[in-house]
């Protein structure tokens, strides 16, 4: 499969205040005011649904037991991967993240779901193929290093384990989904309701454009998990045409680990 850019790529712009490397404080008080008001928008929106959707789909065929999700959030696909049946560790650096997705835990939960906060860029608790899920949406963008964190999201998936990932394509345009995600606020007559939710995740997005500070596309995605060796890879749309879904299955014999170089800017 040849990926054609959608527009040329936009990693040679100059470093915005959003591509600075943050402190770990100033990125937690900006998830932490997006997790008040993540639930109350995002699954509302039809391009949200439908990814996490996918995602549930790919995290649930017969074979896959035990996943990882990488970057939970609240919870929106780990939980209904444990609804699934599924043993799941949730993943995630934000504390305020991690807060919304255990005031939701259902009473049975027990053993099914561990919650781990950790940065995705080592995760040296997991060994080697112990999962056969990997679960990464719209993570990486936000990950100072999303190349160490896909280096270890390969690692901890056993060979022929399923990945699946959804990441910004070259062309995102965040306005365009901004616009549309107000719009369809409006037209489901709750947006003067939720108008400082709808604010708060407004601002969320615009902090961490994905225009201004992703180094590792979708497009990047493919062309790595391919190089290694995966089978089975997908690229679907998501989001409007601005995301895009890459899944696979990883092979039994990896290819050398390519260079970072090739792939990504300024990691
Ligand atoms: C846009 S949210 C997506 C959450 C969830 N996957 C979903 O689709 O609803 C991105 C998540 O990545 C987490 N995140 C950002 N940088 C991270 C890192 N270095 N390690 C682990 N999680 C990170 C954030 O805390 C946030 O919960």
């Amino acid at each position: 499969m040849t990926l054609l850019p959608c527009q040329p790529s936009v990693n040679s712009v100059e470093p915005s205040v959003a591509t600075r490397p943050q402190s770990a404080w100033v990125q937690e008080n900006a998830w932490q005011q997006y997790a008040i008001s993540y639930d109350r928008i995002l699954p509302r929106l039809p391009f949200y649904i439908e990814v996490v959707d996918r995602h549930v789909e790919a995290m649930t065929q017969a074979d896959v037991r035990n996943v990882i999700d990488i970057g939970a959030g609240t919870g929106n696909v780990a939980l209904r991967l444990v609804a699934e049946g599924r043993r799941v560790t949730a993943v995630d650096l934000s504390p305020s993240m991690l807060a919304q997705l255990r005031a939701k835990l259902p009473a049975d939960v027990g053993s099914k779901l561990l919650i781990v906060q950790q940065n995705a860029e080592a995760l040296p608790q997991f060994a080697s193929g112990a999962f056969d899920g990997v679960n990464m949406l719209l993570v990486l963008y936000a990950v100072e290093r999303p190349s160490a964190a896909l280096d270890e999201a390969v690692r901890v998936l056993r060979p022929g384990g399923a990945i699946v990932i959804t990441e910004p394509k070259r062309c995102f345009n965040l306005r365009v989904l901004l616009d549309f995600a107000e719009n369809y606020l409006r037209q489901l007559g709750v947006l003067e309701t939720l108008r400082e939710d709808w604010q708060r995740v407004r601002e969320s997005n615009q902090r961490f454009d994905p225009s201004q500070r992703s180094r590792l596309w979708a497009e990047n995605i493919y062309e790595r998990l391919e190089t290694l060796g995966f089978k089975q890879l997908c690229f679907q749309d998501s989001h409007l045409g601005n995301c895009a879904t890459i899944c696979g299955r990883k092979p039994g014999q990896m290819a050398a680990r390519p260079d970072h170089q090739q792939f990504v800017k300024g990691e």
